[in-house]
C-alpha cells in the first residue's frame, strides 16, 4: 500500500517501512565513517528499537562488530495497517546485521516482565554465554509491576507549585504559555516506579543470578537534565525525581557488580526530538532554539552522534571513563556549553509565534519528527506501493 503520515496531535498513527530502512541504513553508514571502535563484543540492548537505544545497538555492531540482542515494546503490521516505527527499525538493522555477518536476535515484549527477563537470559545462555555490555534505554508511560500486579503511570508535572511558560505547537508554529498543575505524592512515586532505577537493578540482578556477565561488564542508562526553562517541568519535576533515582542506582549497581570489576554509569544526553520529548510542554519550544543554536555553531548532534561519541571519545578509549562531580557521564556537553545556554535564555524571551519563524528551527524539528516515523527522508518513493508486513526476521 502507499503509506502518507497520518498525524495525531503529538503522535503519528502510520510509520513508512522503506522510511525506517532508511534511517537505520543512514545511521550505519555515520557509525562505519567514523570508523572502528574497540569496544564491546556481545550487547544487550533494553529498549533496542528507537531513539538512544537503537543508537547504542547500531553502534555495537558496526562500530565494534558486537552481536546484539535488542528488547523492545513494539507493535508488529497486521494487513493494512502499518507496525509501529521500532518494529520497521528492528527489522532493518537485523537484515543489515546479518548482511554484514553479526548475529543479531530480538525479543518483542514488556522488558518489566519475568517473562521477558527470563526469554533474554534463555537466549543469552544458549546464543552468546554471556554480555559485556548492557545498555538501559526505556521510555514508558506506564510499568506493570512484576511483584505486585500494579500498573504504574508515570506524569510529567512540576513539584510544588503550578508552573507556567512558554511553549510551542511544533505543527503549527504558534506560541502560546501552559499551565501545568503540581504533583500529588502519587504522583511522583508513580513516575519514579516507572522511569527510576528499580527495573534496571531488577534486570541486573536477573542476569547476574543466571551468571551470564562477562568480566569487565559495563552497564548504561540514560538521562537529561537541561536548562534552566524546563527545570521546573523537567529535572525538579516528577521525571526529574525519577532520573535522580536512576542516577542513584547506577552506584548500587557498581556494587552489585563488583565481583565482576564491573561499573554502572548512567549517561546524560542531550535533548533530542522523540515521541516522549514532543509531548512534553515548553521542550518543543527549547528544542526548536536548541536546534538553531547548535546548528549554527557546528555542533548538532542526533541520537547516533551521540552514542557514536559516548562509545569513542568516552567509554572505549583505553583511558578512565571521565565523569563529573556525580559520576555521571556528560555528552551533554555540547548542549550545557554556556554561550549556547546564554543565546537560548535570550532567544526564550524574545519567541513569539511572529518571532520564533526566524529564531528557532521548527522546520529542523518537524524534519525530525517526521523521520522518527520514516518519513521525510530523501531517496525513498513515498508514492509508491509498499509491503507493510515487513518481519524482524529473528522473531517467529
Ligand atoms: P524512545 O521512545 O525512542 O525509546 C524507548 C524504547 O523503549 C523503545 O525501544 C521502546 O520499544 C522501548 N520500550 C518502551 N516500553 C517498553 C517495555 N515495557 N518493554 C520493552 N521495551 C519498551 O526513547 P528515547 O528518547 O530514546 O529515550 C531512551 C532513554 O533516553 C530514556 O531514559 C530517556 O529519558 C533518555 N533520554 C532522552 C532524551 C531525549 O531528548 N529524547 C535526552 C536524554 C535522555
Ligand atoms: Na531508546
Amino acid at each position: 500500500m502507499v503509506i502518507e503520515p497520518r498525524m495525531r496531535g503529538f503522535i503519528c498513527l502510520t510509520a513508512h517501512p522503506v522510511g525506517c530502512e532508511q534511517n537505520v541504513k543512514n545511521q550505519i553508514a555515520y557509525v562505519k565513517s567514523k570508523g572502528a571502535i574497540h569496544g564491546p563484543k556481545r550487547v544487550l540492548v533494553i529498549g533496542a528499537s528507537t531513539g538512544f537505544g537503537l543508537a547504542s545497538r547500531i553502534t555495537s555492531a558496526f562500530g565494534s562488530n558486537a552481536s546484539t540482542i535488542g528488547v523492545f515494546f513494539e507493535k508488529p503490521p497486521m494487513e493494512g495497517k502499518t507496525a509501529s516505527p521500532g518494529w520497521y527499525n528492528s527489522a532493518a538493522f537485523e537484515k543489515e546485521a546479518h548482511k554484514a555477518g553479526l548475529y543479531a536476535k530480538s525479543i518483542n515484549g514488556d522488558a518489566f516482565s519475568k517473562e521477558v527477563k527470563q526469554q533474554t537470559i534463555d537466549m543469552i545462555k544458549s546464543d552468546l554465554g554471556q554480555v559485556d555490555l548492557i545498555i538501559y534505554s526505556l521510555a514508558s508511560p506506564v510499568r506493570l509491576h512484576p511483584d505486585t500486579g500494579v500498573l504504574h503511570r508515570s506524569t510529567l508535572k512540576p513539584i510544588g507549585k503550578t508552573f507556567t511558560n512558554k511553549t510551542v505547537d511544533f505543527h503549527t508554529g504558534k506560541v502560546s504559555e501552559v499551565s501545568i498543575e503540581p504533583a500529588t505524592e502519587e504522583d511522583i512515586a508513580n513516575t519514579v516506579v516507572v522511569m527510576g532505577g528499580e527495573d534496571w537493578a531488577m534486570w541486573i540482578d536477573a542476569l547476574k543470578e543466571a551468571d551470564v556477565l562477562a568480566d569487565g561488564i559495563t552497564t548504561i542508562a540514560y538521562s537529561y537534565i537541561g536548562p534552566e526553562v524546563t527545570e521546573a517541568v523537567y529535572r525538579k519535576g516528577t521525571i526529574g525525581r525519577a532520573k535522580d533515582h536512576l542516577e542513584a542506582t547506577a552506584f548500587e549497581i557498581t556494587e552489585k557488580l563488583k565481583d565482576y570489576n564491573g561499573k554502572g554509569y548512567v549517561s546524560v544526553n542531550k535533548a533530542l526530538v522523540t515521541q516522549a520529548s514532543s509531548a512534553i510542554p515548553v521542550i518543543p519550544l527549547y528544542i526548536s532554539l536548541l536546534y538553531k543554536i547548535m546548528k549554527a555553531e557546528g555542533i548538532h548532534e542526533g541520537c547516533i552522534e551521540q552514542i557514536q561519541r559516548l562509545y569513542a571519545d568516552r567509554l572505549y578509549t583505553g583511558k578512565p571513563v571521565p565523569t563529573d562531580g556525580e559520576g555521571r557521564i556528560r555528552i551533554d556537553d555540547w548542549e550545557m556549553r554556556s554561550d549556547v545556554q546564554d543565546r537560548i535564555a535570550k532567544l526564550w524571551d524574545e519567541s513569539t509565534t511572529e518571532t520564533l519563524v526566524e529564531l528557532g528551527d521548527l522546520s529542523g524539528y518537524k524534519q525530525d519528527f517526521l523521520n522518527l516515523f520514516g518519513f521525510g527522508f530523501d531517496g525513498v518513493d513515498y508514492l509508491a506501493d509498499v509491503d507493510e508486513m515487513v518481519q524482524v526476521p529473528s522473531i517467529k
